[in-house]
């Protein structure tokens, strides 16, 4: 099938080509021009496993292609796909206008019938919304259809080319015919293609990541009540997870959710609520995250005062999440600027986030190019991405590198016994560890 992709970012990038990998004639388009030059030449913008390769190979056999040139690509293609950005508005609701501009160059250009998907997360009523304005700017006919996307960063290959489910969200029945013949080669393992109208597949997409961001800031509580009432949030959490209503997924504590969605989702979910519907468990969800975010540094702040002037300390991990370089709403801002407020020097390492990092701090801070490079001269360590790369560091290594052995786990990736042993003093959360 002819394709078009617009928005070139985390999603449009991966699902375009993914799309090309399908055997399908995929073009991307976006108006950064410095991206799309990049990408023209195989080299990917974002750091994403296995992405690089997949583009590369999709170029040279030319089932993918990237332009600025929208008129074009809507002309070539029969299913045109919008994946922009839907960044947060200043009342905490999600800004569409992207959304939208973009619906309207769509028809604008179209030359004949043409199928609209909507792959932005975007409030409920959009797809209508879209709807309207292309019936008012184009005679031509056209479907619109909410087609939310569920892949992980970090996993978003994967996600793309398994999904657990397919969301399609029309009333029109060929349209949706033709979306699940191209989505049919990647649900082979038997996943489900969900149909439901188009209001129920935008709510599908806020809900799923409402309940995940409700997850992380339950089991973040739980374990600020372990640590208070001398409970182990790890034993807690293990025996909760074999319960099968339960499961294990998603109940590990740490300094907070970050990144591109859950935290703009949760809030542009409270936003829809309103007027009307006050949304009070979101509401809690987000306080709980905003104050879990704080608590590293708090605890950093306990160990040594609040006057950090005299203290240098290395931080590991800067992206909000293993396995990707999105900076977008990390936890680990606000544990540094709150370090930085306190005067202290920060030494930071990451394996794939440091140029996203230095957009937000600057000459501020340090930048290292190796983990251990971070410890010389530390008063303390803090982890604050769950990096694989540190979960089995060289604690002898550490030990003589750093001023004083004091580690802050914001991921619990540590045994608190094994690293007393080892003479570090050692602070995690919701653990018995000091
Ligand atoms: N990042 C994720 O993990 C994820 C997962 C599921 C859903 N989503 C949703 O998908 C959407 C996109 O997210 P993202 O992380 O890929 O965003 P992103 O910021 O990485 O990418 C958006 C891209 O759209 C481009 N763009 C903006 N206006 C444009 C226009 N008029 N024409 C062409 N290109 C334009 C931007 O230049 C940018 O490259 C959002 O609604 C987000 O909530 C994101």
């Amino acid at each position: 099938m002819n394709l078009a992709v617009i928005g070139t970012g985390y999603v449009g990038l991966v699902a375009g080509t993914c799309f090309a990998e399908g055997g399908n004639d995929v073009v991307c388009i976006d108006i950064d021009e410095a991206k799309i030059a990049a990408l023209k030449s195989g080299k990917v913008p974002i750091y994403e496993p296995g992405l690089e390769e997949l583009v590369r190979r999709n170029l040279k056999e030319q089932r993918l292609s990237f332009t600025m040139d929208l008129g074009a690509a809507v002309r070539h293609a029969s299913i045109i796909f919008i994946a922009v950005g839907t960044p947060q508005r200043q009342d905490g609701g999600a800004n569409t206008e992207q959304v939208l501009a973009t619906a309207k160059a769509v028809a604008l250009a179209m030359d004949g019938p043409k199928i609209i998907v909507t792959k932005s997360t975007v409030p409920v009523g959009t797809a209508d919304e879209i709807r309207r304005l292309m019936a008012e700017t184009t005679r031509h006919s056209f479907s619109v259809i909410s087609n939310p996307e569920f892949m992980k960063e970090g996993a978003a290959v994967e996600d793309f080319m398994k999904p657990d489910r397919v969301v399609l969200g029309s009333e029109d029945p060929k349209a949706i015919d033709l979306l699940r013949e191209l989505y049919e080669p990647f649900v082979r393992t038997g996943n489900p293609i969900l149909v439901m109208d188009a209001r129920s597949a935008e709510m599908s997409k806020y809900a799923a990541n409402a309940i995940l961001a409700t997850k992380i800031s339950f089991i973040n509580e739980v374990a600020n009540l372990c640590e208070k009432a001398g409970a182990d949030i790890n034993e807690v959490r293990r025996a909760m997870g074999l319960d099968r209503r339960i499961g294990p997924h998603f109940i590990f504590p740490g300094v907070g959710y970050g990144g591109s969605c859950f935290p703009k989702d949760v809030r542009a979910m409270i936003a829809m609520g309103e007027p009307g519907l006050d949304m009070e468990l979101l509401r809690a969800v987000e306080r709980v995250n905003e104050r879990q975010k704080t608590l590293l540094a708090d605890k950093v702040k306990r160990h040594f005062g609040s006057d950090l002037s005299r203290r240098t300390l290395a931080v590991w991990g800067l992206a909000f999440k293993p396995r990707t370089d999105d900076m977008r709403d990390a936890p680990s801002i606000t544990v540094v600027e709150s370090l930085l407020q306190a005067g202290a020097r920060i030494q930071a390492y990451d394996p794939e986030a440091l140029a996203e990092a230095k957009k937000i701090f600057g000459s501020r801070i340090r930048y290292e190019r190796r983990n251990y490079d971070a410890l010389k001269g530390a008063d303390g360590l803090l982890v604050t991405t769950e990096w694989n790369e540190f979960r089995r560091p060289n604690f002898a290594h550490m030990k003589e590198l750093m001023k004083s052995p004091v580690i802050f786990d914001g991921r619990n990736i540590y045994e608190p016994g094994e690293l007393r042993k080892m003479g570090f003093t050692y602070y995690s959360i919701g653990r018995k560890d000091g």
